[in-house]
């Protein structure tokens, strides 16, 4: 076992902000992020294991790793604390960050993502998709998982958008994506974690989401005291791409109310 070095893209300076991208996508679809909150925090967007620029290396499937190597990512960059945001399975290492980081956090944003573990038959359809990608390319992704990571208003009306994320999900590398499959399906509730959260909360989700549907986003927010639901319009589970400005404006919002982000670094 070696211990793997996130490729990372950072721009801007200020409060430090993590973002944890979507399954079955890199850091490239922070782009608007980048560019949009760049202005007024430290926007730092790793590539997760395998995928992007980073190497997979060779430990089993685990969402927990997952968490632990973006909190070297805060330690080669001598961050002590950050806002940690993350998009869907982004979203679920978020929740693994908060579980095994708790001390790293300023808040925390979790986007179209879920604090359910995954019922058996979701399981089953992971390894399924799992075992098919490493046998015939992305060919399946795009017939199984593409069309509902964007929204209808996307889908109908916003082509080049959907194009992009159909570009995105193509260029997945296999090896990641049975990885990152086998380590979902074998995540744990993070309700109690929610709960025990001693950091602001923002939950944001896409009214149009199919994956982790508005239901999903109010029960996590009940679940921690205190915390913001915003329910973007026109948007689906790629809120952060689908509506980039109403997405921005509510992170960068919700990052300036955030106590402790003055001080954000080592050293
Ligand atoms: C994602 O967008 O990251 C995926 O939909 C997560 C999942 O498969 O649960």
């Amino acid at each position: 076992m070696w211990s793997v070095q996130l490729y990372t893209r950072s721009t801007g300076t200020g409060v430090p902000v993590v973002l944890l991208h979507a399954f079955p996508l890199s850091s490239a679809m922070w782009l608007a992020q980048r560019e949009g909150l760049a202005g007024g925090c430290r926007v730092i967007t790793p590539d997760l294991r395998g995928f992007g620029g980073s190497l997979l290396g060779d430990d089993e499937p685990s969402i927990d790793l997952m968490a632990d190597d973006v909190a070297r990512v805060l330690d080669a960059q001598s961050i002590d604390q950050a806002v940690i945001g993350g998009l869907s399975m982004g979203g679920y290492v978020t929740m693994a960050f908060a579980r095994r980081h708790p001390d790293r956090m300023l808040g925390l944003v979790l986007a179209d993502t879920k604090a359910a573990p995954d019922p058996e038959p979701v399981k089953d359809k992971r390894e399924d998709i799992a075992r098919r990608v490493l046998e015939d390319g992305t060919a399946v992704l795009v017939r199984e998982v593409l069309p509902a990571l964007t929204g209808r208003t996307t889908r109908q009306s916003r082509p080049m958008v959907h194009g992009r994320v159909r570009g995105l999900v193509q260029a997945a590398p296999t090896a990641a994506v049975a990885w990152a499959q086998r380590a979902m399906a074998a995540r744990q509730d993070s309700f109690e974690t929610l709960a025990a959260l001693k950091v602001p909360l923002l939950v944001v989700v896409g009214e149009e989401d199919e994956i982790s549907p508005v239901a999903d986003a109010e029960a996590m927010a009940q679940a921690a005291p205190g915390a913001r639901l915003e329910v973007i319009q026109r948007a689906g589970h790629l809120t952060a791409v689908e509506q980039p400005e109403a997405f921005n404006a509510v992170v960068a919002a919700f990052v300036r109310s955030v106590p402790g982000g003055a001080a954000p670094t080592r050293g």
